[in-house]
């Protein structure tokens, strides 16, 4: 999986992410496929970052982090199609769930633009350890 320069800021790499997720009952990782190749991943988790995210403890929400595709494969229509198959997914497999939150980086154009495209909206702001961040949610 690589990423463009500079996206390092905007995501965690999978090679970070999944061996910390690895065993943990609230953190599931979903890989991205394309013509059945893994092309990207992100991870959905119902553990205590719900209330970091919303800002108090939610059971109905579930948190989306990062989320990225390989570099070959983006601007290419994947992350729509993603964003907009999600919710049919997280409401088959996590019935409990009303609501999706994700922190996107504020300078993360064309991230903000797939969201609000596809029914995410900005719900609060948030300083991030590298910069602000809009939370945003996406109700089902
Ligand atoms: C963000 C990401 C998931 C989006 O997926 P993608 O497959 O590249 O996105 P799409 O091809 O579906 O759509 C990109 C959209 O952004 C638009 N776009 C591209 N650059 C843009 C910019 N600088 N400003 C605004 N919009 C921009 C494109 O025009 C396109 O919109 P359109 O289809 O309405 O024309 C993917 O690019 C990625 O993995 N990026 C690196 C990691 C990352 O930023 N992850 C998000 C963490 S919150």
């Amino acid at each position: 999986m690589q990423l463009a320069p500079g996206q390092e800021n905007w995501t965690h790499h999978p090679a970070e992410t999944l061996p910390e997720i690895e065993g943990n009952s609230l953190r599931q990782a979903v890989t991205v496929l394309v013509n059945s190749s893994p092309v990207g991943v992100f991870i959905l988790g119902t553990d205590e970052r719900v209330e970091w995210y919303a800002g108090h403890p939610d059971p109905q929400a579930m948190t989306l982090n990062a989320l990225c595709l390989d570099q070959s494969c983006q601007g290419r229509g994947v992350g729509t199609q993603v964003m907009n198959a999600l919710p049919t997914y997280v409401a088959m497999n996590y019935p409990q769930v009303k609501r999706v939150l994700l922190c996107v980086h504020q300078t993360n154009e064309a991230a903000i633009h797939v969201y609000k495209k596809t029914g995410w909206t900005v719900l609060r702001e948030r300083q991030g350890k590298r910069g602000m961040l809009w939370v945003m949610e996406r109700k089902l």
